[in-house]
């Protein structure tokens, strides 16, 4: 069984499916993560570091910004993630990223940084403002940290969806159960604090509704890559959530209802570091 921290294994895994997931969560959350970027002070020429690249989203988004002139590392301890996230960059061409693999609390770079961002990171480590205070320590003066997190449990429907409400808890259970911290968002304050920051932050929310929202599936594929980690904690069985119908029952409900769906809220945090 995955167990976040240290050395430890990525409770979602790193299955084909959850590296289509993953791409699916970035098309959703694509618009917040360059609002937030932007917002930190990302520019042109900056060297930046990702950590938890994953698929490397985060990173490609930043290497727009940055241009040819700067450069994107990103880090994960994941080598098949890494893999995509290679072939995603050739195929953008975008020359100017690096993808290492390594764990975050190991990772010892080669040269300053002008900026440290992630996402969906911080609520897998044990201790996230350790994390900053030790990352931060490879950026120059006055360098930008940008992260952004996702409050799960804001997620919900309305009118009330009773069945869209319990795949919420199902997420938000297994993830604490493992140790992963289900509404990073909202901690990102305190985490920022903790390491010495000062951040400003900016909170959104994507709300859909009808048959072609993307709700369903998402929902659906989330807890297909949880079963696992569900079963072994007396969370729900593979037949109680009935993944392989769950997006159809969703779309049913929602549609037939007439509900509006809100995603989990999405927090980015930025601040600057001593000049
Ligand atoms: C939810 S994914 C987010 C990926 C990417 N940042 C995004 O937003 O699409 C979390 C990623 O963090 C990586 N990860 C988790 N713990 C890690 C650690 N201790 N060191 C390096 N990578 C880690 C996982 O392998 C996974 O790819």
């Amino acid at each position: 069984m995955n167990q976040p921290g240290r050395g430890a294994g990525y409770i979602l895994g790193h299955s084909d499916g959850e590296l289509l997931r993953l791409e699916q969560q970035a098309e959703i959350f694509r618009a917040e993560t360059e609002d937030v970027l932007q917002r930190a002070g990302l520019q042109s020429g900056m060297r930046v570091l990702d950590i938890g690249c994953g698929v490397g989203d985060v990173a490609l988004a930043a290497a727009a910004i940055v241009g040819s002139d700067g450069e994107v590392v990103g880090v994960d301890n994941a080598g098949s993630a890494l893999f995509m996230a290679r072939a995603r960059a050739a195929e953008a061409g975008v020359a100017w990223t690096d993808f290492v693999e390594a764990d975050i609390h190991e990772f010892e770079p080669t040269g300053a940084f002008d900026a440290l961002v992630g996402r969906f990171i911080l609520m897998h480590l044990p201790d996230p403002s350790e994390a900053l205070r030790r990352l931060t320590r490879f950026l120059r003066p006055g360098g930008v940290v940008a992260f952004i997190e996702m409050d799960i449990e804001q997620a919900g429907a309305f009118p009330d969806l009773p069945l869209l409400d319990r795949c919420v808890d199902w997420i938000a259970s297994t993830y604490r159960k493992v140790g992963v911290e289900p509404n990073m968002g909202a901690r990102l304050y305190p985490t920022f604090r903790a390491a010495g920051l000062d951040p400003a932050m900016h909170g959104s929310c994507k709300i859909e509704n009808g048959p072609d929202s993307i709700t369903y599936e998402f929902a659906a594929e989330t807890l297909r890559t949880l079963i696992p980690a569900m079963e072994e904690h007396g969370i729900a069985t593979e037949i109680e959530v009935g993944v392989d119908i769950l997006a159809d029952r969703l779309r049913q409900k929602a549609v037939g209802g007439d509900h509006c769906i809100f995603f989990p809220r999405i927090v980015g945090a930025w601040a600057t570091t001593a000049t």
